[in-house]
Formats: C-alpha cells, structure tokens, sequence
C-alpha cells in the first residue's frame, strides 16, 4: 500500500529518486561513474531502454545500442544523435530469441577488445514469455 501511495505520488524512496524522477536526473546524479564507461543496453530500440541509452551518452558512457537487426540499431544511434550530438554509440545487433545470433554479436564485439563495465538487460516484452531458440533445444 505505500509502495502503491509512493509510486502514485511521485514521492522519493531511499535511493532519493521516485516515479517522478527522469532518467535524466538519475543519470545525471551518478554522471561520474558514467563517464568514459562502457555500457551495453538491450531493447535500446525503443521506450526505457532508447531513454536510458540516450542519458547515459549524454553523461560521457560509451554506449553500445542493441537492436534485433542493424536498421533498428542504426536508426536508434542516429535518433539518440539528434539530441546528443557527441554521443560514443556502436550498435550491438542481435536477435535475442536466437543464440546463435547472439553468439554473433558476442563475437563481433570481444573483437572490439573493448571492457564491458555496465549491461542493461533491458530487452523484453512485459507479459510475453518467450523461449531462445537454440538454448531451448539444448545447444
Ligand atoms: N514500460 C513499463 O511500464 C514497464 C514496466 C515493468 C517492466 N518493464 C520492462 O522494461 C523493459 C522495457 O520496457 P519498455 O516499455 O521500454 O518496452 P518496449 O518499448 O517494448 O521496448 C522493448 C525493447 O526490447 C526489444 N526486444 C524485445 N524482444 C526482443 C528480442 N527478442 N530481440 C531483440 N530485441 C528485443 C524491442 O525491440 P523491437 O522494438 O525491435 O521489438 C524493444 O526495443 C521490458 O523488459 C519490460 O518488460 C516495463
């Protein structure tokens, strides 16, 4: 119930952010751990994920933008460029209910020899319960 009366009212938690809070104002409040990170965020094609890709750029994070094939990814790098010129992005393209697409884009990105400090699975659809292909068949 006050979990309930928190979120409605907007009214901050412990974390000092509530329903009101941006990703922007979160971001902006840790914008130092942000900065010159490397930050993978699946599902960035769209909604939370394309927001909280767009914030962490903002704050100085490499950010790689994952999209299902390269036109959503490159189309979501250019959009995200509209408000932050100077974002670091890279697509990540994977198709998630395949692992043998993931496995792809796994191996196209250790070739970048790039660390990966932060990953943000973000990629879902709430209700849709869903299998990955290969993983399901055991390989
Ligand atoms: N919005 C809410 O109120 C809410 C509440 C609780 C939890 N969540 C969770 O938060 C996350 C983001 O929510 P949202 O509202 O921002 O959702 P959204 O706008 O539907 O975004 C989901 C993203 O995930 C991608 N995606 C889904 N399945 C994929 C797959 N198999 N392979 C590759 N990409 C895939 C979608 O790509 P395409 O656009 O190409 O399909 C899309 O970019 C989801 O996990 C959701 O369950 C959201």
């Amino acid at each position: 119930m006050a979990s309930a009366w928190a979120y409605l009212t907007g009214a901050k938690g412990p974390s000092g952010f509530g329903s009101a809070s941006t990703a922007d104002e979160v971001a902006r409040a840790y914008a130092d751990q942000a900065k010159d990170k490397v930050v993978l965020v699946t599902g960035a094609a769209s909604g939370i994920g394309m927001e909280a890709a767009r914030v962490l750029a903002k704050y100085g994070a490499t950010v790689y933008v994952h999209g299902r094939n390269e036109a959503r990814a490159e189309e979501t790098i250019k959009l995200i460029r509209e408000s932050v010129p100077d974002a670091k992005l890279r697509p990540f393209v994977a198709e998630l209910t395949s692992l043998k697409s993931i496995k792809t884009a796994v191996d196209k990105f250790l070739a970048e020899n790039v660390p990966l400090h932060i990953l943000i699975n973000n990629a879902g659809r709430r209700g849709l319960a869903g299998r990955t292909e290969a993983a399901a068949a055991g390989s």
